[in-house]
């Protein structure tokens, strides 16, 4: 088999990677390790960034997105007892985010592959790369029937997520990491009950943080912090909901509708990046490259707009003839990664309990809240940051 780019994964990076380029008459195969029903299976984050936003309605996936997209134009912070609202859209001349989750994102994309006849190639086991340090890359996979196949290509696109098989193809030495990993995990809950508060509330208190969020206006999505060696079999639904009333303002609390859980899990939380992002002919994008923690709310806005430095870079290669937009696509992308890297690493910080800093952490993490719901300066910063930095 022969195509222009080979992807490998079909989760949001590499679907959108694929659109965009369908929609400029360039050609890809995506090779995905898992099933197409384990991939649109998954419970991931669910805010979208506008940039984001923008991206999706320029690979024509973003009707069902404006439909049902709940657009929210700020965030609580809850410490104190109280709920300080950070008003995004004031604060960023009227910008604000959209709640739609990554699942629903990921349904669109594959959706749309699908219709467009694109090829995606599900339960591909030992998708190997090859020669990408030459001019003539192609990989090689074996089918659920067990069937080898290679693939040349011109390019090759490391879509598969922080597990994947294309950032272990680089030599080490050619890798640089960069890692931190945080000592506490989120447990994560959604109901089929209508979310606390409209608006999604990160709260600092001294049981640890907790984050309301939802999917719909009548689906929530929470979070609790807890030990990294927590297990989800120890979190009945109820001990869950105390828990996490405990750590939200009286009257948020008080808003809270209970509900069984259909989906529970604890998450580990860390930073990551590996530099550079490109390596001749294989590009690394998305997860496959960095892992931020979720407080910011940026892993798929890092991964969309990774997919958009790339997708211009192919653009000035095939339309443009020029290789210019490939050779600076690690460079750009990673000036904006470190940055949303920086964002995740500060509100986590800002926003956890550490075991290791005690009261005297609690209460300089209370007197930089105080001063950033008081300053219009701070504010702002945590605003910008939020809506999505400039491209
Ligand atoms: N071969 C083929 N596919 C693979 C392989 C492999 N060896 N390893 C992993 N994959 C697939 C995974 O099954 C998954 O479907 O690659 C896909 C990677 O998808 P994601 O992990 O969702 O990564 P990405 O598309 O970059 O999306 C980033 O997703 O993980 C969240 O928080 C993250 O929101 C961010 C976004
Ligand atoms: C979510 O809704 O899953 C979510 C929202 C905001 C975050 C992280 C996760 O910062």
């Amino acid at each position: 088999m022969r195509t222009q780019v080979a992807i490998v994964g079909s989760g949001p990076s590499g679907l959108l990677l694929g659109q965009l380029l369908a929609g400029i008459g360039v050609e890809t195969i995506i090779l995905e390790r898992s099933s197409r029903e384990h991939v649109v299976g998954r419970v991931r984050a669910g805010v979208l960034e506008q940039g984001t936003v923008e991206l999706l309605e320029e690979a024509g996936v973003a009707a069902r997105l404006h439909a049902e997209g709940l657009p929210h134009s700020g965030i609580s912070l809850a410490f104190d007892g109280r709920l300080h609202r950070i008003d995004l859209a004031a604060l960023t001349g009227g910008k604000h985010v959209t709640v739609y989750g990554q699942t629903e994102v990921t349904h669109d994309l594959m959706d749309k592959r699908e219709a467009a006849g694109l090829v995606t190639v599900y339960e591909a086991a030992n998708v190997a790369l090859h020669d990408f340090d030459g001019a003539a890359p192609f990989v090689t996979y074996d089918d659920k029937d067990g069937v080898s196949h290679r693939i040349d290509c011109d390019f090759i696109a490391g879509c598969d997520g922080y597990h994947g098989v294309s950032r272990k193809s680089v030599p080490e030495r050619a890798l640089k990491t960069f890692e931190r990993q945080y000592p506490f995990g989120w447990l994560g809950v959604l109901a089929e009950v209508p979310p606390a508060d409209h608006e999604l509330v990160y709260a600092n208190h001294e049981r640890g943080f907790a984050l309301c969020s939802m999917r719909s206006t009548h689906r929530s999505r929470y979070y609790v912090q807890c030990p990294q060696d927590d297990r989800v079999e120890a979190w009945s639904d109820d001990r869950f909901w105390d828990e996490l009333r405990r750590r939200l303002p009286e009257r948020t609390a008080a808003s809270v509708t209970t509900g069984p859980s259909f989906e529970k899990s604890i998450a580990p939380l860390r930073s990551f990046v590996a530099e550079p992002m490109r390596f001749g002919r294989l590009f690394l994008v998305g997860d496959a490259a960095h892992i931020v923690p979720p407080t910011g709310a940026k892993g798929l806005n890092l991964a969309a707009s990774d997919v958009r430095y790339l997708f211009a870079g192919l653009r000035e290669f095939y339309v443009g003839k020029s290789q210019a937009g490939i050779e600076a696509y690690s460079q750009k992308a990673l000036a904006r990664v470190w940055k949303a890297v920086r964002f995740s690493w500060w509100m986590t910080t800002m926003l956890h309990r550490f075991p290791d800093t005690g009261d005297f952490g609690q209460r300089i993490q209370e007197a930089e809240l105080d001063y950033l719901v008081h300053s219009q300066a701070a504010s702002t910063a945590l605003a910008e940051n939020y809506v999505g930095l400039p491209y």
